[in-house]
This record gives C-alpha cells, structure tokens and sequence, in this order.
C-alpha cells in the first residue's frame, strides 16, 4: 500500500529536501505540498526538474485540508510554528514528523531558556519522541510524533555515542567545534548569509549559547564530565557539517579499542560508516546522502581523543532522517528512498 504524504514548508531547504526524496521513493505519494505565502504555482513550476514527476499545487498551509490528503505529516516549519499546528494534526490520527526543534526537549519549561518562546502545546511533549535511529529505533516505531534531531546535534550524538557507552572519563569539558554550510540557517534572506559576506569568509556564532548545545547534552544524557562546549562556525559552502570532537581523557587511551567499540555499535547500521585507521570524514563524501562518517584518533602528548564526524545537514541532518524515521514509523523498509 502507498503511503500518502503532505510536506509543510516544502519552499525551504529542508522541505524541498524532503520533496527531493519523496518525490522518487517507492513506498510513498506526495498528496499535499504548502509554504507560508501564497504562490498560485504548481510545485513543479517552483522547482522545474519535477516536471512530468509531480503535478500539484503549492498550496497555502492548512493543516485540515493536509490530514484530509495525507496519513503522515511533515512539518518543515520554523521554530515555535510548528507547535501550532501538531495538536490539529494529532488530533485527526495522523502522524507527525516535526523537523523544527519543538519537540525536542520533553520540558515545556525549557523552551523559554534554550529557545526563547513559551510552549503551547506542553500536553504533545510528552507523547514526541526523539528521531536519532541509532539510540532510539523501537521507541521510533512506535511513535505518532516525532521530533526530528537538529543537524549539529545528529553529527555530535553519534560521534560521542561510543566512547560515551564506553564510559570514557575527561579530564576537561569535551569540545565539539563544528562548522556547517550555509543552508542550515534556511532560505529567508539575511545579511551575514547572502554571498559576499560568506564566500572566502569563516566565522565562529553563538559562541556564548546555542540551543544546539542543550539538545546534544540532554539527549546525550548523564555523563559524568566536566561538561560540554560547542561552538558552531560557518563555512563557506552550500551544505554539510563536520564535526571535530576533543575529548581530554583521564588517562592514555587506545583509539583502535575506540573505534573496534564504535564499529560494533554501528555494524548493523545502514547509515553510519566508522573510518578506518588514518582515515578522516570529508564533507565532499557524505555530500547529497544520508551516511554519517566517523574518523576516531589519539594524540599522545596531550591525551586527546579526537573524533571527527561529516553529516550532510539537509540530509542526516534534516531530511533525510526525516524519510529514515517516516520508513521506521511505518514499517517501510529503513533505507528506502535514502542512500
Ligand atoms: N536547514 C537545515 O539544514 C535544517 C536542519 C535541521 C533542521 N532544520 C529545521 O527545519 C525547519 C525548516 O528549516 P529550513 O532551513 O528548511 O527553513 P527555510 O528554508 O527558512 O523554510 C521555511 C519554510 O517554512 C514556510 N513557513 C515559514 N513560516 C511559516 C508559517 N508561519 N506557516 C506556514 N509555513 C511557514 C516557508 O514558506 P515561504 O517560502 O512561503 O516563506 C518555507 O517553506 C526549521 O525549524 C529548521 O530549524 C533545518
């Protein structure tokens, strides 16, 4: 049986993502598409390579008239706009899958500190489940909503993952210094995005806080160090994150028992490759797929574990895992539709 499926926000670069790989998966009819201003254009006069794919207005969101085409729900929204339209949906039996940040964090109170906005919708929060494969695949099936991870915070999870079950100790904060693309801060217009101010430029942002940071911790869960520092930098490139993790450790450390542990965790895994020795993750590789690559070292002088990961944002990182929890979700073969 086909599952019908309605994208919102399907402008934007994680909704047309989403279009990208819906459009050609086998398991799936894309019913309803919407964005936030009204087009009066067909989806595939938006986006001319999905001529002779797809013949379907651009509509303006509704999410009645998306439950009334769809069975699953993409929510491709901004922060805070999503959390206005999950109950509508929930409520008509529908599935969600919310690839905004609100409903990452299971606290209602914690939206105000980290995000900056008051939750409407605390009741839901509790229901959501968090959409990381590789920690949480049973609860995922059975899930009616899901809160798609950040892109920093997927590449992050599963670099730290292993040496976190190995139960590692640090000496110092772990240090997650990452850089992504310029699509991770979406389509609208901004000066510090537009070309001139990024091209052969690089820039650290939000040193000082970052939601980014409390999602990797709260779903990292105790760990018993000194704490964790992220700092986010823009690259100048279209899409992509890597992820360079320094972990201080408490006495020498083997990197190959490190990466033998992440390799045993990851084995059966579909989307996660653990390099071997010598070998480190290059956005170039993960580009366009939904594989997150880990590349494990040690420096002797300093005792430093260092784990770097590459992520393509708009696919591990959004999309991509987005249509891998869809696929879990409802019993479709998990890497459908991916590569
Ligand atoms: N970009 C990434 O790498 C990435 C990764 C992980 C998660 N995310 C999250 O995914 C969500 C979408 O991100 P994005 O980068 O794709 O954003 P974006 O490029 O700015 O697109 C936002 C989309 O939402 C629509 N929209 C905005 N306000 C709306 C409203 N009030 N009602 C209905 N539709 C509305 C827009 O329509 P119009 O075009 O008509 O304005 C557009 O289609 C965000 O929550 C973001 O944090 C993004």
């Amino acid at each position: 049986m086909t599952l019908k499926v309605a994208i919102a926000g399907v402008t934007g670069y994680s909704g047309e993502e989403l279009l990208k790989i819906l459009a050609y998966h086998p398991g799936v009819e894309i019913t309803y598409v919407s964005a936030k201003q009204e087009r009066s254009q067909k989806i595939q006069e938006i986006f001319p390579y999905l001529k002779g794919v797809l013949d379907l207005d651009c509509r303006v969101w509704d999410p009645e008239e998306a439950c009334k085409a769809a069975d699953m729900v993409f929510l491709s929204l901004p922060h805070s706009v999503s959390m206005a339209s999950v109950p509508a949906v929930l409520k008509r039996g529908k599935k969600v899958i919310d690839i905004s940040a609100d409903y990452r964090f299971s606290e209602a109170g914690d939206y105000p500190r980290i995000y900056g906005f008051e939750h409407t919708d605390p009741v839901n929060l509790k229901q959501a489940v968090y959409g990381l494969p590789e920690m949480n695949r049973k609860a995922i099936g059975a899930a009616r909503l899901l809160a798609n991870p950040g892109c920093y915070p997927t590449g992050a999870l599963l670099g730290l993952l292993p040496v976190h079950r190995m139960g590692l100790k640090l000496k110092s904060p772990c240090i997650i210094d990452a850089k992504s693309g310029v699509t991770g801060a979406g389509r609208k217009a901004s000066k510090a995005l537009m070309f001139p101010e990024v091209q052969e430029n690089f820039r650290a942002y939000k040193v000082q806080a970052h939601p980014h940071e409390e999602e990797i911790k709260t779903h990292l869960g105790p760990v018993g160090w000194p704490g964790i520092a992220f700092v986010p930098h823009l690259l100048p490139v279209r899409r992509g994150i890597l992820s360079t993790i320094y972990l201080q450790t408490e006495g020498p450390v083997i990197a190959e028992e490190v990466r033998k542990h992440a390799e045993s965790i990851y084995a059966k895994e579909p989307f996660v490759r653990v390099l071997p020795e010598g070998s480190f993750p290059e956005l170039a590789h993960v580009r366009g797929t939904n594989q997150c690559h880990i590349g494990i070292g040690f420096k002797e002088r300093t005792q430093t574990l260092i784990v770097v990961t590459a992520i393509d944002n708009l696919q591990k990182g959004a999309s991509g895992q987005a249509v891998q929890n869809m696929n879990i979700m409802c019993g479709l073969e998990e890497t459908a539709g991916l590569r």
